[in-house]
């Protein structure tokens, strides 16, 4: 891929099937998934028509990567369909922020998401599961989406602050959160619904106000606090206030972080407890697994590396159900791609879903098979085309921290309780910003030698 000077004419092949005015927005509309891997048998790069805008989707896995590692920045950067909405709605957060900004910010955050930090986290994320599953009874039905998010937001407000003094805020921030994405979702699907005076959108206006006073507190803390608590906070608001940043740019980045950690976790969990309910021979093999390595202890950091069958099925989920399912970039400069020449301002779209069910590089990709993740079977083609969180600078930033979540998170629950489908439970798809499930409805029994 290199810059070129050459005309702007776009080489890339058309989808067939555009309509006058929108394009080919009624079938990404109607069938995402089943759209996006049409195109990907069309070609490496497509285009297609969403209203008069013109859009690329890429779908060889090597010109992803290409895309998010050499490319980014220089010739490609955050941008395209869908991605103003979203940054009007999360601010300048690290993952709206574009390539200039993106640096100096990331470098000051990614100590947060240190592997080493991940010792302390992995403590957090079991007290959050154990919590949840003490809170549960024997023969209750739940909704696993539900529950799997309370998980993933009282985890994230037990690590990202870690100061003892900010106990009090931190549970109004935590207690909030879901009125506020809840509404940010409403937002982001209905332009112009932000304006409305709805009973949700007044419950925003309440969260939002509760949710930034909690943020001052902590800062005006800090401000006067010598130690550094090795936290988010701590980042944004150094003890020697080496780098100074507002109210605001906290406020945009605690949500930023909740928002990319909690919707992601939630869907990963219920989608990988839907899988083992619907496979249960790999669901009894992980809990011997869980029993071999644990016996009675709880799980700790040190047995996660360990704990390989969980691995693989975290990664079978990841590969089946990605939760960032559709990502966009725009073209900064007249691009070459694949061959095809993509003119500068141009918008580019590329499916982690597509590139994991693409049957050239995964045999049955549709068949849930953990072992398809086991040493020889891994190769090149297939780590290329393996992308839940994404390739490059942009990629994930919780990515380690989100693996080891699951893998304890799954741990606590199953070796407590054995999960079965309730009657009626009829898990689908719902495609927003991330794909999760709707429609997971467990009946939790309690282990027989855990009662
Ligand atoms: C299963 C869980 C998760 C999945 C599947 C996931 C997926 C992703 C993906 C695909 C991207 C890249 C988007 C792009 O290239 O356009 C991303 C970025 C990001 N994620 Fe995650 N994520 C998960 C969990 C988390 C968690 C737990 C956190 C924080 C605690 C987090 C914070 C972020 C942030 C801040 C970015 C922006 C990074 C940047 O632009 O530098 N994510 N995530």
């Amino acid at each position: 891929m290199t810059k070129t000077d050459a005309t702007k004419t776009d080489t890339s092949p058309t989808a067939p099937g555009a309509l006058p005015l929108i394009g080919h927005a009624g079938r990404l509309a109607r069938d995402p998934l089943g759209f996006l891997e049409y195109l990907r048998t069309l070609g490496p790069v497509v285009r297609i028509r969403l209203g008069r805008t013109p859009v690329h989707v890429v779908s060889a896995p090597e010109l992803v990567q290409r895309m998010l590692l050499a490319g980014n920045g220089v010739e490609f950067d955050k941008g395209g369909p869908f991605f103003d909405q979203a940054s009007r709605i999360v601010g300048n957060g690290l993952s709206t922020a574009l390539a200039g900004p993106h640096r100096p910010m990331r470098a000051l955050l990614r100590p947060v998401f240190a592997r080493q930090r991940l010792l302390h986290h992995t403590q957090r994320f079991h007290d959050c599961a154990r919590e949840l599953s003490a809170a549960w009874q024997p023969g209750q039905v739940v909704d696993a989406y539900t529950e799997m998010k309370r998980f993933a937001v009282a985890v994230l407000a037990r690590t990202l602050f870690l100061a003892p003094e900010d106990r009090r805020a931190v549970d109004t921030v935590q207690r909030n959160v879901p009125t506020l994405l809840g509404a940010l979702g409403t937002h982001m699907m209905v332009p112009g619904s932000s304006r409305l005076p709805t009973p949700e959108n007044l419950r925003y206006a309440r969260a939002s106000r509760e949710t930034r006073e909690a943020i001052r507190t902590m800062i005006r803390r800090r401000m006067s606090d010598p130690t550094d608590h090795r936290d988010l906070l701590s980042a944004l608001v150094p003890p020697d206030r080496s780098a100074p940043h507002t109210e605001q740019e906290v406020y945009d980045q605690v949500l930023t972080f909740f928002i990319a950690g909690t919707e992601t976790m939630a869907s990963l969990l219920s989608w990988t407890l839907t899988l083992l309910c619907d496979h249960p021979d790999a669901c009894e093999r992980l809990v011997a697994e869980l029993d071999e390595v644990l016996g009675d202890r709880p799980v700790t950091h040190e047995d996660l590396p360990r704990l390989t069958h969980l691995k693989r099925v975290v990664n079978e989920s990841l590969r089946l159900h990605p939760p960032g399912w559709l990502l966009s970039r725009v073209t900064l400069v007249d691009t070459e791609l694949g061959g095809h020449r993509l003119p500068a301002g141009a918008g580019v779209l590329f499916s982690p879903y597509a590139l994991h069910r693409d049957p050239r590089v995964f045999a049955a990709p549709d068949r849930f098979d953990p072992d398809r993740w086991t040493g020889p079977r891994v190769g090149r083609p297939q780590r290329e085309a393996f992308i839940p969180f994404g390739a490059g600078a942009r990629r994930c930033i919780g990515d380690t921290f989100a693996v080891a979540e699951a893998q304890v998170a799954l741990a606590v629950i199953l070796r407590e309780w054995r999960v079965r489908p309730a009657p009626g439970s009829r898990p689908q798809a719902l495609l927003r910003i991330t794909m999760r499930p709707q429609g997971v409805r467990l009946i939790l029994d309690r282990r027989p030698d855990r009662s």
